[in-house]
Order: structure tokens, then C-alpha cells, then sequence
């Protein structure tokens, strides 16, 4: 019988109810440099699980604190971010989702303001901290963030990081580990030949670039229960044809090297790198066939998620139905609406196969 939306899908033990995954979104609410999740975050994660998403991913969650995006970043470097998320995951989990957390680190794109607050590079004198990445080039537009290039020390602790947050994420009760390698961010900094200039073991050839992603991917796995499904989001391309950049070919490799590192689903966007990126308008799918192309020319039984411009019920049902991926990983629209996908499952007449909240019956 040929899977859609509301069929469950079983990752290793834990089975997510259905293919509908809350994208992971940040949202710059914690309280200046404290990285503690708050009451937005519970509330908001929360009532996207009441809306019947499969899975809810919290957004990019800093395994150190240089590696925030603004100082407002959610952040899982000690035990007290994990006791402020372990109410987060509960809820969720009560609601019969399956709590997901996104581990990140920002790499060179660190160091900024919010987005509302016009997302500024924030020099060290302005509130902001040193960055690190492959190579001391700054992010272009960003070069008043200080920077350095990461010492065989820093490489170490930012593997360490990702290790101990994903511990935490455990203690606070979350059932699937994103590691995020997309976007310019660190991971991906090291993965494209664009920003990665090193020359030792983790610069230059492609399994060089891509060592640092599987070294995290490997030490996530490592403290990533057995039966608890481990997911990476990569960016699919650089959007980058003019110059010699991380290209779809290259990411389908990459697909195998992180599922022989013990990866479960490739989360497939793109972009992010370089401000140069030709990136398509942003149309409905416009990345699913970059998710669709990971999943077709990989060579390992690795599940594929999409995401990128999935907005209605139907598109999200076909993206399944037909194939493409094995989860419709949906962002904006949940912005716009937390109870997604209670309302694909009316539009789609698949009510009989959705937990509907008690409280909400009657609106269904
Ligand atoms: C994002 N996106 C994002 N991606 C990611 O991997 N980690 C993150 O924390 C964030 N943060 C974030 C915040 C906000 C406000 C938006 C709108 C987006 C990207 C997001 O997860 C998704 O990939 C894109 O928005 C494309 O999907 P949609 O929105 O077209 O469904």
C-alpha cells in the first residue's frame, strides 16, 4: 500500500503518528545571552504538537555559546537549558507528538542581532563574542564579527559540544536529535569549498570537508540511545553554479557517509552559505527536488525529509504519496497555522487517522 500523510512512519523503535515534521524555526526569545527556553518557547512549540504535527522540532539550539546566532538563541551548554526544555518535550509528547530538538552551532554566522532588530553583526564591543570557523574569512556583510580560525582544539570541543548537548537533550526527554549542517552555518562552512580553505585533515578533498559533519554525526550517535532515530539537515546546494562550491551530487555522497555514521533521515535544504546564492524564488517544493535527488542517487536505505515552499494539505500528501521524501517538513505555514496538520487531515478526510484533541473535537 503506498504511504501518504497520515501513514505512520517507524525510525528505528520510536514511530512518528505521521509525515507532517514542524520545521525547526528559531525564535530569538530568550532572555539577552541566557539561551534558557521560555515561556514562548513552550507555548509555541506546544501548540504546533496540539495541531497533530508528527513531529515538532525545536529550533537551532546552540551546543556552546559561541556558536549562537544572536544572544538571543535557544542554547543547551549546561543542565539548566536542559531542565528549561524538559517541560517543552513533555508537553509535546503528551499531545502523542515526538519531540525533536535541532543541535547547532553558527560558525561564522554568529555574533549577530535579531532579525527584527535588523540582523547586525555585533562586534565584541557591541554585545557580540569571537566567532570561529573553518577559516578566518568573515561571512560577507559580517566582517565586523571578530573571528578565528578553528585551532585542532576548537575542532575537538565543538565535537565535545554537540556530544554533551545531545546528552542533555536526552535528559530533557527529547526522542529524535537533528544535527543541523545546513545553512552557512559551522558544519556546512566545513562541508563547502566556498568558505573552507584548511589544508589539514578537514580541508580540501571532499571526505576532508565532510570529516567534521561525520565526526559530530559519529559522537551524536555515539550517546543517541539505539531505538531514538538521529536526523541532519543539510543544505542540499550552495546555489553557487559560478564557482566551485557544495553541489546535490555532493550532498547524495554525504547522505551515505552520515548514514554508515549512524543518521537515520537526511533533512534536505539548501543555501545559506553566501549571500552570491541564486536561489529560486521560493515557489511551492522549491527544494523537494533537491530532497528527491539525495534519496534517488544515495546508495544507503536512509529516510529523506523535504522541505521548502510545502504550504497546503494536497502538496504535502503527494510529496509522500508520490515518493519524493519520506516526511513533508513544514515551516512557514505553521507560522501562519499551528494546527496544520489537523486541518490536512479534514481537507484530506483522514480525521479517523489523527489523535483530534479532545478540547478541539468539536471545531472538527
Ligand atoms: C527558519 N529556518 C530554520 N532552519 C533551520 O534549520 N533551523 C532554524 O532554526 C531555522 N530558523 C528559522 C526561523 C524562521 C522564522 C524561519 C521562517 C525559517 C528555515 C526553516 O526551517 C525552513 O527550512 C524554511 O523556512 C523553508 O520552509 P518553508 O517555510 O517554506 O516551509
Amino acid at each position: 500500500m503506498t504511504d501518504d500523510l497520515f501513514s505512520p512512519l517507524s525510525l528505528r523503535e520510536t514511530e512518528l503518528p505521521n509525515r507532517v515534521m514542524v520545521s525547526p524555526m528559531c525564535q530569538y526569545s530568550c532572555e539577552d545571552r541566557d539561551g534558557l527556553a521560555t515561556e514562548w518557547h513552550r507555548t509555541h512549540l506546544g501548540s504546533r504538537a496540539v495541531g497533530g504535527a508528527g513531529v515538532v522540532m525545536a529550533e537551532a539550539t546552540a551546543v556552546e555559546s559561541r556558536g549562537r546566532i544572536s544572544p538571543h538563541d535557544l542554547g543547551i551548554w549546561s543542565d539548566e537549558h536542559a531542565d528549561a526544555l524538559a517541560p517543552v518535550a513533555e508537553f509535546v509528547r503528551e499531545q502523542g507528538s515526538v519531540p525533536a530538538i535541532q543541535l547547532a552551532h553558527a560558525g561564522r554566522k554568529a555574533s549577530t542581532s535579531r532579525p527584527w532588530e535588523g540582523h547586525e553583526p555585533l562586534a565584541p564591543e557591541d554585545g557580540g563574542w569571537e566567532a570561529i570557523a573553518p577559516s578566518a574569512t568573515p561571512y560577507p556583510g559580517n566582517e565586523a564579527v571578530a573571528l578565528h580560525e578553528m585551532t585542532p582544539e576548537d575542532i575537538e570541543d565543538v565535537i565535545a559540544a554537540f556530544q554533551s548537548g545531545a546528552e542533555r537533550a536526552l535528559d530533557a526527554g527529547f526522542e529524535i536529535a537533528e544535527v543541523h549542517a545546513a545553512h552557512g552555518y559551522l558544519l556546512h562552512e566545513f562541508l563547502s569549498p566556498v568558505s573552507n580553505d584548511r589544508t589539514d585533515e578537514y580541508g580540501g578533498s571532499f571526505e576532508n570537508r565532510a570529516r567534521l559533519t561525520v565526526d559530530v554525526v559519529e559522537a551524536v550517535r555515539e550517546v543517541w540511545p539505539d531505538d531514538r532515530p538521529v536526523f541532519v539537515r543539510i543544505s542540499g546546494t550552495d546555489w553557487l553554479p559560478d564557482r566551485e562550491s557544495w553541489t546535490r551530487e555532493q550532498s547524495a555522497r554525504l547522505a551515505d557517509l552520515l548514514a554508515e555514521a549512524g543518521a537515520d533521515l537526511i533533512d534536505v535544504s539548501s543555501g545559506g552559505l553566501h549571500p552570491d546564492q541564486q536561489l529560486p524564488a521560493g515557489g511551492p517544493n522549491y527544494q523537494v527536488p533537491l530532497a528527491e535527488h539525495v534519496g534517488a542517487e544515495s546508495e544507503r536505505d536512509v529516510g529523506i525529509g523535504a522541505v521548502g515552499g510545502i504550504t497546503t494539505a494536497q502538496q504535502a500528501d503527494a510529496v509522500v504519496r508520490n515518493g519524493r521524501a519520506d516526511l513533508a517538513i513544514v515551516g512557514r505555514e505553521h507560522l501562519r497555522d499551528p494546527y496544520f496538520a489537523l486541518r490536512a487531515a479534514k481537507e484530506l478526510d483522514a480525521l479517523d487517522r489523527i489523535e483530534v484533541p479532545k478540547q478541539y473535537r468539536r471545531a472538527f
